[in-house]
């Protein structure tokens, strides 16, 4: 850098960009040597455990997005644009690694929502073809395939799940009972948003794709990515989609999206531009041709490669099995106390996300309660959720089960 330069630097009050004091090292020192609190920043009045919704970023790492955005503020040249640009080819390979796949079959969109509508709007479907959903899948794979089945004159089928179920091979009878000749296509949510039911995916996936290896499988991996150590590979789906400011705990507005190898060429993408390449036959490598969007947060994809490395410092094992933890003890709390649930207690269907029965005319009331008396943050979806993860420790859940305790009149 000449002297000119860091002289006018230096006159705005701009330091170098200091990765000792921002990014995964940080992050995972804070988290290991101190705590999930002092690591994610967040304040004791207002504890987030609604991760099926929105979570935290590590400080630190939420730091290196102003450090990132800074930098391209300061130096603009290609050469700089491309070294953090290059991030994002960091950030797909260890995705990629993480959940057992090529690179070249991730795209890295802007999240679930987008990811479920490249399959939903994208997959090539003739007339009359059937399309099979789970009936709690969110409404970017159930409300998107309906829009899209009236483009394409296609008819959108569903199987229901009963909460009470206790075994796999019931819920893969119900689905496959479903299939018919036309069946081109079957989309669920790994783990239910409004129920917290988790579905064996693996299991309802290979099953399938033994017997009926043309049906495309899609499985909405929102309530998933970042806190179930998923291998696609051995799940055998065709497709898998995510968003990192979930349980990634990332950057937001980052996303995710696995194509298998073998489906890229049957799914169109919906944006065509920079990233595409020049001509009508794309020149991007497998999955990458759905994520042509041209200009991006080149910040934000830069702090996703930081984020991919703080899941492979504490291990994606150790984060499921810590915040599985977590939510043990908040679920074990409330059957002490007695409070109904909407989520299935067996322990194979249930997850970190917690329902419990609450009328719809109190939620509001209820969340304001909870927020007031234990300083967390719950969310009124599918009744009253709790979503915990690895930041949440004992004393949120000890206070969280005494302030639903407080308020269970206005439960049921
Ligand atoms: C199961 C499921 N799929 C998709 C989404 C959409 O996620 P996003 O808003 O990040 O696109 C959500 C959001 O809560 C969800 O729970």
């Amino acid at each position: 850098m000449s002297i000119k330069r860091r002289n006018f630097i230096k006159g705005l009050s701009l330091s170098p960009i200091a990765l000792s004091v921002t990014g995964y090292k940080k992050a995972v020192a804070d988290f290991v040597s101190y705590s999930p609190e002092r690591a994610f920043g967040f304040s004791d009045n207002k504890v987030p455990m609604n991760a099926a919704n929105l979570c935290p970023m590590p400080i630190s790492i939420s730091k290196t997005i102003a450090d990132f955005n800074e930098d391209l503020d300061i130096d603009m040249s290609g050469m700089n644009r491309l070294r953090i640009g290059s991030m994002k080819e960091e950030a797909r390979a260890g995705i990629a690694k993480q959940l057992h796949v090529k690179k070249e079959e991730i795209a890295i969109t802007r999240n679930t929502s987008e990811s479920n509508n490249i399959i939903a709007q994208g997959l090539s479907l003739k007339i009359d073809d059937e399309i099979l959903l789970w009936d709690q899948n969110h409404p970017s794979n159930d409300v998107s395939w309906a829009v899209r089945a009236d483009r394409s004159k296609c008819k959108v089928n569903y199987f229901d799940i009963p909460l009470s179920t206790d075994n796999y091979d019931n819920i893969i009878n119900i689905i496959e009972n479903q299939i018919t000749k036309k069946t081109r296509v079957i989309s669920f949510t790994h783990i239910s948003n409004i129920t917290g039911f988790k579905l064996p995916a693996t299991e309802i996936c290979q099953s399938i794709k033994e017997k009926y290896n043309g049906i495309h499988i899609h499985v909405d991996g929102a309530q998933t990515w970042g806190v179930e150590d998923v291998d696609l590979t051995a799940m055998k789906c065709d497709s898998f989609s995510g968003s990192s400011h979930k349980w990634y705990m990332g950057p937001r507005e980052t996303g995710l999206l696995f194509v298998k190898e073998s489906a890229v060429e049957n799914i169109w993408p919906s944006i065509v531009s920079i990233g595409w390449g020049s001509k009508r036959k794309t020149s991007a490598a497998g999955a990458k041709k759905f994520e042509a969007y041209g200009q991006r947060h080149d910040a934000a994809l830069a702090s996703l490669a930081e984020t991919v490395k703080f899941h492979n410092e504490i291990t994606p094992k150790k984060i499921q099995k810590n915040a599985y933890k977590i939510s043990e003890y908040i679920r074990e709390s409330l059957m002490d106390i007695d409070i109904d649930f909407v989520s299935s207690n067996h322990h194979d269907f249930r997850s970190n996300v917690i329902i419990l029965k609450a009328a719809q005319e109190n939620r509001k009331k209820i969340l304001q309660n909870i927020l007031n008396d234990a300083g967390v943050i719950l969310a009124g979806t599918g009744g009253l959720r709790l979503s915990p993860h690895i930041y949440n420790t004992i004393d949120h859940a000890d206070r969280v089960v005494r302030a639903i305790n407080k308020s269970r009149k206005l439960l049921s």
